[in-house]
């Protein structure tokens, strides 16, 4: 279990500690549920990606987890940061990332995106529609990628798959060609391709698909229009472990087998090797998370189900109502106890389907408790709602016993700010 937490988690006396600080610690100075990224595991994971390939540009997938000091650390690696709506944008920004490394993407991008990204000079603007030709030339974009769908299936949940024929993203190959044209009488410099195929991809073999397919395209690029890619963008996907019994992909093996595919496959085509841009947001921050909750109520039903109830739910984790996500959980504060029964994690909101964890072997749980769910970084908090009027969780990074606030909690004051007419029926 220990094992799907962050890379300092450790069981001192009967409490878990991550980056030093007990769990109970952490809970006391912030208050649940709190969001504690291990800032080793970050640095870690960032670093196996750079040094996995070292000539790419890794851009942090953004959407992950958008926060400035996380950004900022990652920058200071030599991440920059891939972008998907003017909101995430102005958070790399913010962070400092050097605007060469930012690569902004979006299936709908409005003109004021576009003018901001021409603004600040971004790296690389990944067109993704026929008509966004003209509109990133007229915003005075000027170095473009082409996101093509190629058509693969990818043994994902449906919602994440991104490349399959239907999908809503990028250039048909057709498309793509023509778009080419248009963009370079445009005076666009068209630097390369992107693909993205889908997010949590357990199974590699389709990446390699595609990246199989995509220097087949570039080779009728060539020889349809004269131009290949000099860049080449494949996205994020790569998949990380939630529950014990899922297998564990290693970054190094992930990027060593990029890397010698796209050689090949552009060697097989005679084509130029193609400088390489990666996209990693959930392999990157989601095993450097855990998320601290306080149980509550812990009752059993009619038919035998035993409920915990914590301070959170679906508001700050909605991915078990949206993807059937699985997550295991450990009591924090009694983390050398053995598990006495199985028990089902629900969240506070108004709905039967607000569950975090459907079965879990927890030690007795009881009200007070601290319930420690790992591999929580990607995609949670960014998918934050506040649902049933519930304040978005703190969020802190932790490093040598000492932890550092990165978002602090809402309030239902800052919910109530953006409320119109709120005085007007108080009475005090
Ligand atoms: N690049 C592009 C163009 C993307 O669309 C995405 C994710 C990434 C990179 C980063 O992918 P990653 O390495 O994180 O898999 N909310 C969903 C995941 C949505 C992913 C959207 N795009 C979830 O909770 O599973």
């Amino acid at each position: 279990m220990l094992d799907l937490f962050p890379a300092t988690a450790a069981i001192e006396g009967d409490e878990l500690t991550l980056g030093g600080m007990t769990a109970s610690a952490l809970a006391a100075e912030f208050g649940t549920p709190l969001v504690v990224l291990d800032e080793q595991t970050l640095v870690a994971r960032a670093r196996a990606y750079r040094a996995a390939a070292p000539d790419a540009l890794i851009a942090y997938g953004t959407k992950a987890f958008p926060n400035v000091a996380v950004l900022r650390l990652l920058a200071d690696e030599g991440l920059g940061a891939d972008v998907s709506t003017l909101g995430e944008l102005e958070f790399a920004l913010a962070a400092g990332v050097p605007a060469e490394r930012i690569v902004v993407h979006g299936n709908n991008k409005s003109d004021a995106e576009l003018a901001r990204a021409a603004e600040v000079g971004a790296g690389l603007v990944v067109l993704d529609a026929p008509d966004e030709v003209e509109r990133a030339a007229t915003a005075g974009i000027r170095r473009v990628l082409l996101r093509v769908t190629p058509g693969i299936e990818v043994d994902t949940h449906a919602s994440i798959r991104t490349g399959h024929a239907g999908s809503k993203f990028g250039f048909t190959p057709e498309t793509a060609i023509a778009a080419l044209a248009h963009a370079r009488e445009l005076g666009l410099e068209a630097a390369g391709l992107h693909v993205h195929l889908g997010s949590q991809l357990v199974d590699a073999s389709a990446g390699w698909a595609s990246i199989a397919w995509l220097a087949g395209f570039a080779s009728v690029c060539e020889r349809e229009t004269g131009w290949s890619p000099a860049v080449v963008d494949l996205g994020g996907g790569l998949a990380i472990r939630h529950v014990e019994d899922d297998p564990d992909p290693s970054i190094e093996d992930f990027v060593a087998q990029i890397l010698d595919r796209v050689q090949r496959g552009f060697d097989a085509h005679d084509l130029a090797p193609p400088q390489l841009v990666l996209e990693p947001g959930r392999s990157v921050v989601g095993p450097a998370g855990v998320t601290l909750y306080r149980v509550g109520v812990v009752k059993q039903a009619a038919d035998g189900t035993r409920w915990a109830a914590i301070d959170g739910g679906m508001s700050d984790n909605p991915r078990p109502q949206l993807y059937d996500a699985r997550y295991t959980a450990l009591l924090a504060n009694r983390a050398s106890d053995g598990p006495t029964a199985t028990y089902s994690v629900a969240g506070k909101h108004c709905e039967s389907g607000d569950v975090l964890i459907r079965r879990v072997a927890l030690a007795d749980p009881r009200r007070g408790d601290l319930l420690a769910v790992p591999a929580t970084g990607a995609y949670t908090l960014a998918m934050a709602s506040n649902y049933n009027g519930v304040p978005r969780p703190a969020a802190v990074l932790v490093r040598d016993g000492q932890a550092r606030l990165i978002r602090r909690r809402e309030s239902v004051d800052d919910l109530l700010a953006v409320e119109v007419g709120r005085d007007e029926g108080r009475s005090g």
